[in-house]
């Protein structure tokens, strides 16, 4: 019976993949159909992206060279044309072209369109691959159905510098949880499969080494040696790969001196030689022209011959290709193979997407209007904001608010901010439907508690006049809940700074009211970890809110009144002091390990620890767990082989919580040196109080494996230390395996 199941299944796959290949035949037979009959312009058009900002809206004045190219065909993409009615007006001008080849539309949809979730990392703090997929499928449908095919998202870049701004854009620091979360968000925007009406194009940026920029100033070049990027860097990208990306987006970064829409290693050697990468590479905004800025060439031309050659199939608003390409063509610089081959990336995209079948198949109003109000993709923002949260610190177990609390203050510049709780990149985004932390407690509040509002301060100014008041309301307060960070404008693209404290004055503001002796919470939100030290030493309790979105006040009243017991943890470092970034919890070993006792000669610094103020992994919860009964089913394994690693977590508390349960494992000895931990599983479970429930781990070769020497993913026999805790600072038991 059993070998008779395993063979049907067996069956059913082959019978799926020659479907798929089928299909691919068939797009492949109907892209060599249309390049048939293309001119080299109309290919190289093909190549050609330019933004749509001036050529859609009706208050917007029209580009009348744009269309001009649109209606010659010498266009093939636009980026931010938004909305059905003007994707439709754009798309019909491209019907007028000689082929008709439809146009794609792309836009920067980051973390929602029209329902804006939270911010990329703090969707990380999740660890819950569902909702992380959920949200970008949601994202999707409502791109989808404004006319959009493509979002120029996951951003897989593995970040570690919090400096950086874009750090908000992404996973976090670790290249597992980092692949894990590539491959949900390209599933999540891609749908079952692409050309459904619910999925729209991933794009995996910024291929590659972006996160690492030098001192996280954006843009700045990136010196990386070969093991670091194969071994930190890239996997996540492998992972968009496997999952099925349609497109991957080239970097701001020249990578060890190499722009990268110029790197052939990158674009021809990597992505698409050795993991045979089949869909298209589209470079970043202007990048193959800003080769002349870096002084990589001295013009245009040379931009647009290095940037073909090595494999970038589109140009984003360079204007190089559509200048030069013909010419680099004519004068046999460029093959005619490389541009056919680009071109076939492209339209093999629309074919996939139906569009050569319908080219306004994602026009239309009614579906434009149905998803953009969608009450389900309210309540899906809602779910991902409460489990973005990380309680940092609850002192006394001063949270949720008890209710002897009759009188609550709430004070600092974010407490009644909308747009600032939508972060950067808010897609289509509409402040008016943010709830924000006043509102969502004045609503999640039970009657009889009062609650007074003050600003205290702006977020970014010095100005202090609104202290007094703080203090008056702070005083007369049985509990001040402070809400305190950063402006939206403050982290994403371009938002790199070099003191990551509280702006302004609202430190000051903080000490001001935490001196009048009442308790405080600070709710910190941002797009980044912030640097907090009072805060930290003296808040009774601290909940990260990050950017969480359209629901972020409803979200963070319901963890502060215990309705949903906070569950997310770091996807990154909080370091405790500037000085110390890069700073990550998989640091590798060195020959003068840390140790607090031996005062010199460590590897550490005079002046604070290495510790950082909160540990990869972190998160607290209103409950306990209790970690316990760590079993091996054997403790040595051969390469082809396994050990199932298995445990007993508890709720030892009062309330039903949800707990990430980390798995990190150490090589003590190896032919390069390793990091004294790396993430290599994890688990997310919810427990009722008192209930116990056994957590399993598989550990194989891959899990022990890194890139060697000769850049081979291998493991090594030897011995291993596994290690299962709360946080990677936070190790709760621990075992030895053998490799043999
Ligand atoms: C520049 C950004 O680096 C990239 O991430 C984005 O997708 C493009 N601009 C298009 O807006």
């Amino acid at each position: 019976m059993y070998k008779v199941k395993i063979s049907l299944i067996a069956l059913a796959i082959a019978g799926i993949q020659l479907n798929a290949e089928a299909q691919r035949k068939t797009v492949n037979q109907r892209v060599d159909s249309v390049m048939r009959l293309m001119t080299l312009d109309e290919k190289i058009g093909q190549l050609n992206q330019y933004s749509g900002r001036e050529v859609t809206g009706p208050l917007v004045k029209q580009n009348a060279n744009m269309l001009n190219d649109i209606r010659q065909g010498k266009v093939g993409s636009m980026l931010n044309v938004q909305g059905v009615q003007n994707t439709r007006h754009v798309q019909e001008e491209a019907m007028r072209s000689r082929l008709k080849i439809p146009l794609l539309f792309g836009m920067d949809v980051i973390h929602g369109y029209k329902t804006i979730f939270p911010v990329p990392l703090a969707e990380s703090a999740t660890w819950d691959m569902d909702l992380i997929r959920l949200s970008a499928h949601i994202a999707a449908k409502e791109a989808a159905a404004v006319g959009l095919h493509w979002t120029f998202a996951p951003m897989v870049d593995v970040a570690r510098d919090p400096r950086w701004g874009r750090i908000m854009e992404g996973a976090g620091e670790d290249t597992y949880l980092g692949n894990d979360i590539a491959r949900a968000r390209v599933l999540g925007f891609q749908g079952d499969k692409l050309g459904g009406l619910d999925a729209v194009m991933a794009c995996a940026k910024h291929f590659a080494a972006y996160g690492a920029v030098s001192s996280g100033r954006d843009y700045n070049d990136v010196e990386m040696s070969e093991h670091q990027l194969w071994e930190t860097y890239l996997p996540p990208f492998k992972a968009a790969v496997d999952a099925g990306a349609a497109t991957f987006m080239s970097s701001f970064n020249t990578l060890n001196g190499v722009p990268t829409a110029a790197s052939n290693y990158l674009q021809r050697d990597i992505l698409k030689g050795q993991w045979k990468y089949s869909g298209f590479v589209v470079s970043d905004w202007g990048s193959i022209d800003q080769m002349i800025k870096w002084g990589y060439v001295p013009d245009k031309k040379q931009a647009a011959l290095k940037a073909i050659i090595s494999g970038c199939d589109m140009d984003m608003m360079s204007y190089s290709y559509i200048e030069h390409l013909k010419e680099l063509v004519n004068t046999k610089q460029v093959s005619i193979k490389l541009i056919d081959d680009a071109v076939k990336r492209i339209l093999a995209k629309k074919f996939e997407l139906g569009l050569f079948d319908d080219p306004y198949r994602f026009c239309n109003e009614e579906r434009e209007k149905a998803e953009l109000n969608n009450p389900e993709h309210v309540k899906a923002t809602l779910k991902v904001a409460q489990r973005s949260i990380v309680l940092l610190k609850n002192e006394a177990s001063i949270l949720p608010i008890q209710n002897s609390f009759k009188k609550i203050a709430v004070i600092g510049p974010l407490a009644d901010s909308k747009r600032d709780m939508q972060g950067a990149w808010a897609g289509a985004n509409d402040a008016d439907r943010v709830v924000t932390l006043l509102s969502g407690l004045k609503q999640k509040i039970g009657n009889g508690v009062q609650i007074t509002y003050t600003k205290g301060s702006t977020i970014k100014t010095n100005d202090t006049t609104g202290f007094a008041e703080a203090v008056k309301v702070a005083k007369d307060a049985d509990l001040v809940i402070m809400a305190l960070g950063e402006a939206y404008d403050q982290s994403g693209e371009s938002r790199s700074r070099a003191d990551i404290g509280l702006p302004g004055s609202q430190d000051q503001l903080f000490s001001a009211v935490q001196a009048t002796g009442k308790p405080v919470v600070a709710v910190l939100m941002a797009g980044r970890p912030l640097i907090f030290s009072n805060i930290a030493a003296k808040a009774n309790a601290i909940l990260y809110a990050w950017f969480l979105g359209d629901q972020a006040g409803n979200a963070i009243a319901d963890v502060l009144t215990g309705a949903v017991n906070p569950s997310g943890k770091l996807p990154v470092t909080f370091p405790r002091s500037v000085g110390q970034i890069p700073l990550t919890y998989n640091d590798y070993k060195t020959g003068h390990p840390y140790n607090s006792n031996v005062f010199q000669y460590q590897t550490g610094y005079i002046d604070v620890p290495n510790a950082p103020r909160y540990a990869f992994g972190h998160g607290l919860s209103y409950t306990t767990f209790k970690y316990s009964d760590l079993k091996l089913d054997r403790s040595t394994m051969r390469k082809n082989g396994k050990i199932t690693a298995s445990l007993t977590l508890t709720n030892t508390g009062t309330r039903a919580g949800e707990e990430v349960v980390q798995m990190y494992i150490h090589d003590p000895v190896a032919s390069v040196v390793q990091p004294t931990k790396k993430l290599k599983g994890y688990g997310k479970v919810a427990l009722e109080p008192g209930a116990s429930t056994t957590i399993v781990f598989i550990i194989n070769a891959e899990t022990l494996s890194f890139y060697n020497q000769q850049l081979k993913w291998d493991a090594e026999p030897g011995k291993f230390k596994v290690m299962i805790g709360s946080a990677s600072d936070d190790i709760k038991l621990q075992a030895d395996i053998e490799l043999q």
